[in-house]
């Protein structure tokens, strides 16, 4: 039987593992070829580190064993010209695009530098620079094309609610980062709202918590162990799980970009497990 993405082409940055290896994955396993970027390397005081070129090898690998070609490139979505590097080499291999997923990002929430001003640019450029390079790199390349396509924002649930209750709770760099979030789901609107004569879709998803190394991290694990009672209630499912796998966000971002998904566009999704309800 064919895939819900048989002849189509996704750029995903942040690509080397966590959620970005997962949709790599998912598309891949619906007949999509992968363009793939990522940083490869740590952004000073994030307070985690983040993945490695072996990272990203080790994606590569599993799309290939699904019968499917990934290209993969170092780049860091703050460079717009970085970026277009590897999309031009993936695009020059594969010959077209037609989803884009704009997924990198970074939390530096906590830990000792997380309420320096530094924590806050961090988060704003990664978060909401870093989604506006990859939007404003890809969307001419769909335009051109002239088939339409499909970008999908990962935004969080932290646009949606405070992260914090206390003052203890508060860092400038979870501001940063929900600030962002928030702010991507503008920026998505403003997008979806001018790409739509041309049929290019443009949506969010807003994840509650999600396991991957992003909160599987030692910044994490020494917070939540000191952390108020109340800040540790921000977010809170209301469905009995922790948090939820990288799968079920793939799953969302699949179903906005295939045929099933055919009508949405200017949406935030919340794939929240009712966090929203708490
Ligand atoms: N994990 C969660 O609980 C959670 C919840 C809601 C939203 N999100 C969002 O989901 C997205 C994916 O995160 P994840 O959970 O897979 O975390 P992750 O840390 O496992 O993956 C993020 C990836 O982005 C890459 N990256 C970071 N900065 C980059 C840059 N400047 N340029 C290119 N690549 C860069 C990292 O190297 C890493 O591979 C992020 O936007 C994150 O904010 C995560």
């Amino acid at each position: 039987m064919a895939g819900r993405l048989e002849g189509k082409v996704a750029f995903i940055t942040g690509a080397a593992r966590g959620q970005g290896r997962s949709h790599a994955i998912r598309f891949a396993e619906e007949g999509a070829d992968i363009i793939g970027v990522d940083i490869c390397s740590d952004i000073d005081h994030t307070g985690y580190p983040l993945a490695t070129r072996e990272d990203l090898d080790e994606t590569v690998a599993l799309v290939e064993k699904l019968d499917r070609r990934m290209i993969a490139g170092v780049g860091d979505v703050r460079d717009r010209d970085s970026l277009a590097a590897v999309l031009d080499n993936g695009m020059a291999e594969l010959g077209r695009l037609d989803i884009v997923l704009a997924n990198a990002g970074i939390m530096p929430t906590y830990g000792e530098h997380a309420d320096e001003v530094r924590a806050w640019q961090d988060s704003v450029d990664v978060l909401l620079t870093g989604v506006m390079h990859t939007i404003e790199l890809t969307y001419p390349r769909l335009l051109e094309q002239g088939e339409g396509g499909s970008i999908v924002i990962t935004s969080s649930m932290a646009a949606a609610q405070p992260m914090a209750r206390t003052l203890d709770g508060k860092t400038l760099g979870l501001f940063g980062y929900s600030a962002a979030k928030a702010a991507v789901i503008n920026l998505m609107r403003n997008y979806a709202s001018i790409l739509a004569p041309y049929n290019i879709r443009v949506n969010a998803i807003q994840p509650t918590g999600v396991n991957t190394p992003m909160i599987q991290n030692q910044m994490i694990e020494e917070r939540f162990a000191t952390a108020d009672e109340q800040d540790v209630l921000a977010l809170v499912n209301a469905l009995s799980i922790d948090a939820v796998e990288p799968v079920d966000i793939s799953n969302a971002m699949l179903w906005l970009c295939s045929d099933e998904g055919r009508y949405m566009t200017g949406s935030a999704i919340r794939v929240d497990a009712g966090a929203n309800l708490r």
